[in-house]
């Protein structure tokens, strides 16, 4: 089975199908990452681009890494150094990086539906790698590799995912891939980051943190996005802190095999402290790990449609 579409855009346009088919070549993608020689010859003679509008460390450099170890060419463009700055447009800038020949342009953006706007014009295949509150997709199935990694099935795990839900594409791309899959989705957070109408993605809003992490098998933080609010949604860093983060006291009421997620970066402290960052019970490093595997397998499943045609 190969992908549907052209372009990876968002969890939303994928079938259930779609994402197994991600999440099994995720998991010969990690035998190849952690055996001794990384490198295949699978994306050989293909260019990838990643063109970069927002700030990334784990998502930018687990794409070039990917890309190299299959071995592509691949450069980055980002908007400092970049004719952006010049004020050249989103599209003329895609539409130039796309007529050098290459085969997969991963874009994140600041704006919703940036990725969705370019990639009708495109020959070359569009990830999107962030766009706005929108969507971040390949987040969400590296995390949900990760669950079923850990838990062997998706199907009826619960998951809560609490903290800066509005602003969050995490959450967003989550709620609607582990929803698809069968898992149920809770979310917790400040009432001022809740959107409304966030159930139509197939999850639940818990009334507090107790009833989202009730039974738990994943606990999942999500970072503040101070860069997102025009005004402050909560009193104090302290205050979110004390009434919104995840602590270890309240792990008991998990399942006693939970696990503790956060896509990453963490505001320590904030989201969740430290000493649960750490724990055992911690799966932030290995959701790393797995995010350069996820891109391998999307690289290679996108790279494989594009040699159906
Ligand atoms: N989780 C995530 O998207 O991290 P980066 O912003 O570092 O890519």
């Amino acid at each position: 089975m190969t992908l549907l579409s052209k372009d990876l855009l968002g969890l939303n346009e994928l079938t259930t199908d779609e994402i197994e088919e991600i999440l099994v070549t995720t998991e010969t993608m990690k035998r190849v990452l952690t055996s001794g020689n990384k490198k295949t010859s699978h994306l050989q003679g293909k260019s990838v681009i990643t063109l970069f509008y927002e700030n990334s460390t784990r998502t930018r450099l687990s794409f070039e890494l990917a890309s190299k170890y299959m071995g592509a060419s691949s450069a980055n463009i980002s908007t400092s150094g970049s004719s952006v700055n010049k004020g050249e447009s989103l599209l003329d800038t895609a539409r130039t990086i796309d007529m050098m020949a290459t085969d997969i342009i991963i874009m994140r953006h600041n704006q919703s539906g940036a990725p969705h706007f370019i990639a009708p014009f495109l020959k070359a295949s569009v990830v999107n790698a962030g766009d706005g509150m929108n969507e971040h997709p390949t987040q969400a199935l590296l995390d949900m590799f990760t669950l079923k990694e850990r838990f062997g099935s998706l199907k009826g795990l619960k998951i809560a995912i609490c903290g800066d839900i509005s602003h969050s594409r995490v959450a967003r791309s989550n709620s609607i891939g582990l929803s698809k899959m069968g898992a149920e989705v809770h979310l917790f957070g400040p009432p001022t980051m809740i959107p409304m109408g966030i159930e139509q993605m197939g999850c639940k809003v818990a009334r507090s943190l107790d009833e989202a992490i009730c039974d738990a098998d994943a606990i999942m933080g999500l970072r503040v996005q101070l860069e997102r609010q025009s005004n402050s949604l909560f009193p104090s860093v302290a205050e979110y802190s004390k009434y919104f983060s995840i602590l270890p006291e309240l792990l008991s009421k998990a399942k006693s095999n939970a696990i503790i997620m956060h896509p990453g970066p963490c505001n320590h402290g904030v989201e969740l402290p430290t000493i649960l960052y750490d724990s055992p019970q911690s799966v932030i490093n290995e959701q790393v790990t797995n995010g350069v595997a996820v891109r391998m397998a999307i690289l290679y499943l996108l790279i494989a449609r594009r040699n159906l045609q």
